[in-house]
């Protein structure tokens, strides 16, 4: 059966479109069923809707925990019969609730080459850091916040008059590769976790 997946978004849904794009490109390994957001606002649902792709939104604040919320969320992903997730820019931690109904099924995009400089405002931190090189890391979602196996990196250099904007969108660049390749390896499957090393190599002991 084709996997069927769910991509969630918070914002402008740039990663989103470039998996759309894939896909409009007979590049992707599945189909992308829906697009989730908890944002209703977020500027990605009009490029979802131009793809003629489903939406759902569901807004956090409407939930009294975090559980209520995921299992909301949960009960369409079923319907649906969602069997994998991207999170590209969705700018909400996930919980047991939702890696416990999705395991090893769910993958994140993050704009830094982790474990340096996990959560916001990743591109600046490494800026004010002063690496020479930065990038962005795809990883399965586990229930530590941007730690999983990671799937895929892309790095990019950092140059002296870099800003926050212009090294945000060399990232960016890059992210928009990773996303496609990673979620094609996470629809594939032909990986085990060892460690925290995902091994594509089925030979490798
Ligand atoms: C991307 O840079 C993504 O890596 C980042 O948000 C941006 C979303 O852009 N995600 C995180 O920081 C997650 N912690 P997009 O909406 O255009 O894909």
């Amino acid at each position: 059966m084709e996997p069927k997946i769910a991509i969630f978004i918070s914002g402008r849904g740039s990663n989103m479109n470039a998996l759309l794009d894939a896909e409009g490109q007979g590049k992707l390994k599945g189909r992308i069923e829906v697009i989730i957001s908890n944002n209703p606002k977020a500027p990605g649902l009009n490029v979802a809707h131009y793809y003629g792709k489903k939406t759902y939104v569901f807004p956090h604040e409407n939930y009294g925990s975090r559980e209520d919320h995921e299992k909301a969320i949960i009960r369409v992903l079923k319907k649906h019969e969602i069997t994998h997730i991207v999170l590209a820019g969705y700018m909400r931690i996930i919980s047991e609730t939702l890696i416990g109904a999705y395991p090893r099924k769910i993958i994140n995009i993050h704009p830094s080459l982790l474990p340096s400089f996990p959560g916001l405002h990743a591109q600046q931190k490494a800026l004010e850091y002063g690496v020479r090189v930065a990038g962005c890391t795809v990883h399965l979602v586990t229930k530590d916040v941007d730690a999983g196996p990671i799937l895929v990196q892309k790095t990019v250099p950092v140059y002296s008059n870099d800003t926050e904007e212009s090294l945000s969108a060399r990232i960016l660049e890059q992210e928009h590769i990773a996303i496609v390749e990673a979620t094609n390896l996470l629809l594939e499957g032909k990986f085990r976790i060892k460690g925290r090393r995902v091994i594509f190599d089925e030979n490798e002991k």
